[in-house]
């Protein structure tokens, strides 16, 4: 079809969008635009504006967006050259003549389509007629009533190498090899050309239908024992497996009315789903989940719920899934997985204990974040800083393979919380912003929750209050503003502390929070983010150098020496609160019980703390060089 870009403009200026949108969802003037409840995901107030002049709607919620053409193919569900057509029809214009290729083109599906319904018929009544008395106790076997049998046009290819050949007669021969449902065999070298023969012998037929609900394919089942199982359809000009997901028809718009689409392995799960009274399944077709079916059920609802076996096998295939999402995942937009008893598909477990049996394991799904989480918590053991550092490592893989900068920088930040949560002592939560106490907030292992430590002792508070390491820690959040690279360096020991200081705390907080959020950070651009949260001034305080005699705060200076000893105070500054609290212990405990151990471990840390201070003080010598 020779649709010019001038023309298709044409098409977009003559159609008044809020008009077209207008008829399938209440829009209310707002503004210069439109607004309404989004139809592409599930909201109770509207984030969804339609803007005629632009020619565009948008949704600020779930970012669909698009012209009156994408309306048509998304939201309709049309073909791109219907949506055209239709578009043209209410603007009066006329579809510029199709170029006789992509005609004989269409000609041609239209006709492999033709092949496809008539195959399905002629199976369909088989599964009726006297052959089919096999297929039929098969059926009664599995519990699969008429009307299902009916809803699904499920049907029987008796074990016969002509007899759909001899059906479909009225058809060419070729066409019936380029549907699919003939096999051609090979010509061979010194051999007269072999006779076509029907693919589907002695099996029980579930016809593949598109988006449009036309049949395209067939899988076909054995009866008894065999292999395979279940034999398929070839990719033909009508089959592409990777595009094309079992009962996407009917799911489709049950799915938009529900707000759910579940995922799960087998014809027959989502046949057994739909007959318990969940339209909304779909299945991919023998294969892993493709990034096109990914992105198809993403335009059905936010969150598709993929519901595989708990052997194995399904739980490979839920990761293999989970890692094609990465890449893809945009905001508002993931996977949930729903994990079967192993050993039991969809269709058993109906069976075996109802459909709320069901429900309840999709109940239970979990966000993908979580199942990246266990799946690589869970692969080796870690009772080693190597292992340890191998699975933060393959969390840190997976997280740089998510395209989208804040969902990359989410994951990371979440990994890394729970990282530090399962292998660092935790510190006192304190009475301050809430993302610090996210911080604190338990750790997760095995799915289940281990709250956070109770608050440490009065004792290490009263100490800590007393501000003898204010200074250094002011000194070391300048070092940080000037070498903001570090930050992400000493992630965990910072994020460990909890300064007394009010402001120091909410500056630190913040900074953590800037370099989880963005890859690198220069100086200037912390500060730009910083200012967002009114920490700016107090940030270029600390900057100024002069007023703190750190080697790491005077940007002239050696970089790399800055970078030492800047690690050196951090790590000053996370072991003096420890070696106060426990100075504080042993000291109380010695006025109740004076005895020797308790006081050689006194003084060990009274020298200890000195060390430090003396280290501190050569730290913050002015350089002479
Ligand atoms: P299953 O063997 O789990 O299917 O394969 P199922 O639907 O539970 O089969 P029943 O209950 O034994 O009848 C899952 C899917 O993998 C594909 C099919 O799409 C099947 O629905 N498959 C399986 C094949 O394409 N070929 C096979 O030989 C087996
Ligand atoms: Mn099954």
């Amino acid at each position: 079809m020779s649709l010019t870009p001038q023309w298709l403009d044409e098409l977009r200026a003559r159609t008044v969008l809020s008009t077209l949108v207008g008829k399938t969802m209440k829009l209310t003037k707002a503004g210069r635009e439109y607004k309404g409840c989004c139809p592409f995901h599930n909201e109770k107030t509207p984030s969804f504006y339609v803007n005629d002049e632009k020619g565009f709607y948008h949704c600020f919620g779930c970012s669909a967006h698009g012209d009156a053409i994408r309306w048509m193919t998304d939201q309709r569900g049309l073909p791109f050259l219907d949506a055209v057509k239709e578009l043209a029809a209410a603007a009066g214009m006329e579809v510029p003549a199709p170029d006789p290729r992509a005609a004989q083109r269409a000609e041609r599906a239209q006709s492999l389509h033709d092949v496809t319904a008539a195959a399905q018929d002629w199976f369909a009544a088989q599964l009726d007629g006297l052959e089919g008395a096999e297929a039929r106790a098969y059926l009664l076997k599995r519990g699969i009533s008429d009307q299902t049998k009916r809803a699904f046009g499920l049907g029987f290819a008796p074990d016969s190498r002509g007899k759909l050949k001899e059906a479909l007669k009225a058809f060419p021969e070729p066409m019936l090899v380029e549907s699919g449902m003939l096999i051609q065999p090979e010509e061979e070298a010194g051999r007269k050309n072999r006779e076509s023969y029907d693919r589907f012998r002695g099996r029980l037929m579930i016809p593949i239908r598109d988006q449009r609900g036309r049949v395209i394919a067939f899988g076909g089942r054995i009866l008894g024992a065999g292999e395979p199982k279940y034999l398929n359809s070839p990719e033909t000009p009508l089959f592409d497996k990777g595009r094309t997901l079992y009962n996407l028809d009917k799911a489709g718009p049950a799915a938009r009315k529900s707000g759910r689409v579940i995922v799960v392995e087998g014809y027959m799960d989502v046949i057994a789903i739909a007959q318990a009274g969940i339209p909304e399944a779909v299945a991919p077709l023998g294969t892993a989940l493709t990034e096109h079916q990914i992105e198809r059920l993403w335009s059905m609802v936010e969150t598709p719920i993929l519901c595989f076996d708990g052997d194995s096998a399904g739980q490979r295939a839920a990761l293999r899934a989970a890692h094609r999402a990465l890449p893809l995942l945009k905001p508002g937009h993931s996977l949930a997985f729903a994990t079967l008893p192993p050993g039991q598909d969809p269709d058993d477990l109906i069976r075996a204990a109802g459909v709320k049996a069901l429900e309840a394991v999709l109940d239970s799904a979990i966000p993908l974040v979580e199942l990246i989480w266990r799946s690589e918590h869970e692969a080796l053991p870690l009772a080693t800083p190597e292992t340890r550092a191998g699975f933060k490592q393959r969390l840190a893989a997976l997280t740089a393979t998510i395209a989208d900068n804040d969902i990359r920088a989410l994951y990371g930040r979440l990994f890394r919380e729970r990282y530090d949560g399962l292998f660092f002592a935790q510190r006192a939560p304190q009475e301050r912003g809430a993302s610090m106490q996210a911080r604190r907030g338990g750790t997760m292992k095995n799915g289940r929750w281990t709250p956070p430590p109770p608050p440490a002792t009065a004792d290490a508070h009263a100490i800590r209050e007393s501000g003898g390491d204010a200074l250094l820690l002011r000194a070391v959040m300048s070092g940080l503003l000037h070498f903001p690279g570090e930050i992400v360096v000493h992630r965990e020991a910072l994020a460990s502390l909890s300064p007394s200081d009010e402001r120091l705390a909410i500056l630190l907080d913040a900074m953590l929070e800037a370099s989880d959020r963005e890859e690198t950070v220069e100086t200037d651009r912390l500060l730009t983010i910083l200012g967002e949260r009114d920490l700016y001034n107090m940030a270029k305080g600390l900057l100024r150098a002069d007023a703190l005699n750190f080697t790491f705060t005077v940007p002239e200076a050696d970089k790399r020496r800055a970078q030492r000893d800047l690690a050196e105070a951090i790590a000053v500054i996370v072991a003096m609160p420890r070696i106060d609290a426990e100075l504080a212990a042993v000291t109380r405990a010695m006025a109740d019980n004076l005895d020797e151990a308790g006081y050689a471990r006194q003084q060990s840390l009274r020298k200890l703390k000195a060390d430090l201070a003396a280290r501190v003080a050569e730290l913050a010598q002015p350089l002479d060089d």
